[in-house]
């Protein structure tokens, strides 16, 4: 969820404002998403590279962590949204893990939308920790196949994403869920993350539906 500052900075205000507009767009994206009939969202709420942000900047994102969760856990629950964690969860505040794992019991038998929120996630961590649980475990080496390997991510039932979509112009992946984007399609778009739309996110579905992917076949 690329662009709030810029997006604060277009407007002569602080970043943390940026941030807090991101916010807004959490519930017509959800609420499209239940309709278009997506099963999982992951949003990239915030990288094990984005501590290195300045500290005040990081207490805002904690802070506003906090009152998203307060605030959208009933919204999420009531459509039927089942919320995961997915991430390192040493280094976190602890109120910030608690309102995680509040969330994630208090909607953990909903069916119809998984939302993934990663926080203090990176791709290369999840990699690593998947490594240092399989050594922990004592597997052999000719145990470690790609399916072995898989169950040991953070979250092992998140299926293979289909579509990755970078607001903000950023043709990079950012240590984004390396493992699972082997074969993602990409929508790359100019806007900045606030002013990410229900529109464009359709946009995105349906772009990625015109898509013909053939997985290395022909
Ligand atoms: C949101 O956008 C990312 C996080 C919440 C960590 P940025 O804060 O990265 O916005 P830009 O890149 O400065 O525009
Ligand atoms: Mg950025």
């Amino acid at each position: 969820m690329d662009g709030n500052g810029r997006w604060a900075q277009r407007r002569w205000l602080p970043r943390a404002a940026g941030h807090r507009a991101g916010i807004g767009v959490l519930t017509p994206l959800l609420e499209t998403a239940g309709e278009a009939g997506v099963e999982t969202l992951t949003l990239y709420a915030f990288s094990t590279e984005n501590w290195a942000r300045p500290e005040q900047e990081v207490s805002t994102l904690m802070k506003l962590f906090l009152e998203t969760a307060r605030e959208k856990v009933p919204e999420l629950n009531e459509r039927g949204a089942r919320l995961r964690f997915l991430g390192r969860r040493e280094g976190l505040p602890a109120s910030v893990l608690e309102a995680l794992t509040e969330a994630e019991e208090r909607t953990a038998a909903n069916d119809r939308l998984d939302v993934y929120i990663a926080l203090n996630y990176g791709g290369r961590s999840e990699i690593v920790d998947a490594a240092r649980r399989i050594a922990a475990d004592g597997l052999a080496p000719e145990e470690v196949d790609e399916a072995t390997f898989a169950s040991y991510l953070y979250a092992p039932e998140v299926p293979e994403v289909d579509l990755v979509i970078r607001t903000s112009g950023e043709l990079r992946v950012s240590n984004f869920l390396l493992w699972q984007i082997a074969y993602a399609e990409f929508y790359v778009t100019e806007t900045l993350w606030p002013d990410f739309s229900a529109e464009e996110f359709v946009h995105a579905l349906e772009s990625y539906a015109s898509r013909s992917r053939r997985r290395g076949g022909v």
